[in-house]
């Protein structure tokens, strides 16, 4: 496995290159998209996508997001183009806002799961964007970390957390937004939002009309889903986090002092300054965009520290901040 810097201003260059050669051939090339770091793969090689699910350790039944350089290549990969999906690609690609639509024989049945349906998206990143112009294939692409555990937003996460199984990593910094894409489901008779983002649901409207869901917030993981990102066990760090209304931070305190006194390492995820006995604390930015960033490199932190209890100030039920809403119940619902 090597890791090569790509500098973002001017992606295209022997990094790139061997990265697209690399998915040609079959190799597994993990790099930056806008959201978090994906684990790409040449999705019309079935031999390719396979390495994907055994370096994760990701069930076959969980599908596959391919990635495109531009709205354009979508076609081929999908046998309805609804206006709704124009009008929202036009809008949002690229960015971070996947659409499932019906899709043709093009698309191997091991990216979808055996699926009628594929997921694409193109991405808003200058490194992923040269890559996938270069190699010029689809990739499908998954975020590069581990079954259940915490995506990455650094390339540092995906070496420690991926390592030998990735060919190559294209390291073009930290991501910016910090969450998984916005996953909206066309192939229905109506919208419906699988997994929310940092795309707020009211503007996606404006564009496709009413959008049904989003999914409950918990899915047993034995029942048929329509959605991967509903499995319970989803972006955990390997602590138990708790979230704590503000109301309720003078019983946070308690807890942690508890915690401390039974020689627990406690972690704080706040919104702002508390008096207790952490081992480690971020506070986190007050703005749902801001927060989203950095989220996830906060939870890979109380991981590094071994943190084995994170206690997390619950952020403001507001439309804005359901992407990162859903990733916190998620995290705090593991295990
Ligand atoms: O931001 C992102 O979306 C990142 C970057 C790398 O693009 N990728 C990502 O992939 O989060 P992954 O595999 O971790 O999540 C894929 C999600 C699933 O949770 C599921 O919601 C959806 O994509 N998905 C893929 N194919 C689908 C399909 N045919 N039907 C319904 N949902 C699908
Ligand atoms: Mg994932």
């Amino acid at each position: 496995m090597r890791v090569e810097r790509v500098d973002p201003a001017h992606p295209y260059g022997e990094a790139i290159d061997r990265g697209a050669r690399l998915l040609r051939a079959g190799g597994l090339v993990a790099f930056p998209t806008e959201t978090v770091y994906g684990l790409g793969a040449n999705a019309l090689d079935e031999a390719a996508v396979q390495r994907i699910f055994e370096a994760k350790g990701r069930p076959r039944y969980n599908p596959l997001i391919v990635h495109v350089g531009e709205t354009d290549l979508v076609r081929p990969l999908v046998r309805e183009w609804p206006d709704a999906a124009a009008r929202l690609a036009s809008r949002f690609w690229p960015g971070p806002l996947t659409l499932v639509l019906p899709r043709t024989d093009r698309v191997s049945a091991l990216v979808t799961a055996g699926l009628d349906t594929v997921a694409v998206r193109v991405p808003h990143h200058p490194v992923a964007l040269a890559l996938l112009r270069a190699a010029a294939v689809p990739v499908a692409a998954p975020s590069a970390n581990l079954f259940t555990r915490i995506s990455p937003t650094t390339a540092e996460h995906v070496r420690a957390g991926l390592g030998s199984a990735v060919d190559l990593i294209l390291d073009g910094g930290p991501t910016r937004v910090g969450i998984e894409s916005t996953v909206l489901d066309l192939s229905g008779e109506r919208p419906r939002l699988l997994r929310p983002g940092t795309i707020e649901r009211e503007a996606l409207e404006r564009i496709a009309g009413p959008i049904d869901g989003p999914p409950a917030e918990e899915v047993d993981t034995e029942q048929p889903r329509p959605s991967p990102g509903m499995v319970r066990q989803h972006y955990a760090p390997r602590g138990t986090l708790r979230l704590f209304p503000e109301a309720e931070r003078s019983g946070m305190a308690a807890v942690a002092r508890r915690a401390d006194a039974a020689g627990v390492k406690v972690g704080g995820l706040l919104l702002q300054p508390l008096d207790a006995p952490f081992a480690h604390t971020v506070t986190m930015p007050a703005d749902p965009a801001g927060y989203a960033a950095r989220l996830y490199s906060a939870l890979h932190e109380f991981d590094a520290r071994n943190c084995e209890v994170i206690l997390a100030d619950a952020v403001p039920e507001d439309p804005r901040w359901a992407g990162v809403r859903d990733r916190l119940s998620r995290a705090a619902n593991h295990g």
